[in-house]
């Protein structure tokens, strides 16, 4: 039986390393290029599947040999993809990441991830486990899975990327929020400059809401709020090569822990650890820890 179950995104991630951006009307020479699997759904797919946890991803891709190498390439992962749609009508998702010395920029052309319709899920999947999803399929749909995840009381995250403004109408049905700093600067309409501005924010909201909310930080780690006091855990020390997936990474180790019956704030530590692994390869699902890979990590700390 399924114990996470993903909703989302499937892309063919196109990676150019470069020096720089070019500015509008100008043409540089980058470096390399990379094509990898992505896609947030299916990137926190495999993040939560190499913890051995039973999953299911639920997504659409074209037909064409970019949608051809996802599905041959998520076939070596243990992930269920029988609810995974090809649609003759439209390409597959792809994105154009520039991969920067300081960060990368990415630009998502999501083809047949925005046909993935409210109608084409099916109840029968939305029974138990936890609920994974993110905001790169129509927003209509992430809402009917949440509902139907709810209507049988699973548990639900909403990774709120890319941000959406529809965000806040989805929080009736989302036990867990996961945005990133940009997203949760989004969420609460204002522009967060430092620390302890974060800190004011996020008490804020998680006085003004139920769900649970956890902001991740990058190579500052994640915080939230526990008892009107904000916790930080604190990343482990990597060496990064690419930072693409890991809050992917985060979401799906989270989820896989949560469904193992692990307590929140384990859990949080576990996908920290996960999040820190992954970001030593290049590629998003390159470098997704296994169980033991991030058991053997955390006694490091
Ligand atoms: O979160 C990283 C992912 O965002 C990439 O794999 C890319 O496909 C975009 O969806």
């Amino acid at each position: 039986m399924t114990k996470v179950l993903t909703l989302g995104s499937l892309n063919m991630d196109m990676v150019m390393t470069t020096k720089q951006m070019p500015t509008v009307g100008e043409t540089i020479l980058g470096e390399t290029i990379d094509y990898f699997l992505g896609g947030k759904g299916a990137n926190q797919a495999v993040a939560a599947s190499r913890i051995g946890v039973p999953t299911k991803l639920i997504g659409k891709i074209g037909m064409d040999t970019f949608g051809e190498k996802i599905k041959q390439h998520l076939g070596n992962e243990t992930i269920d993809l029988a609810g995974v749609i090809c649609d003759d009508t439209v390409f597959t998702g792809v994105a154009s990441i520039f991969k920067l010395p300081q960060d990368n920029a990415i630009v998502v052309l999501p083809g047949a991830n925005s046909l993935l319709t409210a109608q084409e899920l099916s109840a029968k999947d939305f029974q138990e486990g936890v609920l994974l999803t993110q905001l790169e399929i129509p927003i209509e749909t992430v809402l009917q899975g949440l509902q139907l995840a709810k209507k049988n009381q699973m548990q639900t995250i909403l990774n709120p990327a890319p941000y959406h403004r529809s965000v806040p109408t989805l929080l009736p049905w989302v036990d867990i929020i996961t945005p990133n700093e940009t997203e949760f600067a989004d969420m609460v309409g204002k522009k967060i400059q430092t620390a302890s501005e974060l800190e004011t924010e996020m008490l804020n909201w998680v006085r003004e809401h139920q769900t649970q909310l956890i902001v991740t930080r990058g190579a500052e780690g994640v915080s939230y709020v526990e008892k009107h006091q904000l916790i930080t855990v604190r990343a482990p020390k990597a060496t990064v090569v690419d930072t693409t997936g890991a809050g992917d990474t985060f979401n799906g180790v989270l989820a896989a822990k949560l469904a193992q019956g692990m307590a929140f704030a384990e859990a949080v530590e576990w996908a920290t650890t996960g999040a820190s692994l992954a970001v030593e390869k290049l590629g998003a699902q390159t470098g997704m820890p296994s169980d033991t890979q991030i058991r053997e990590k955390m006694k490091e700390k």
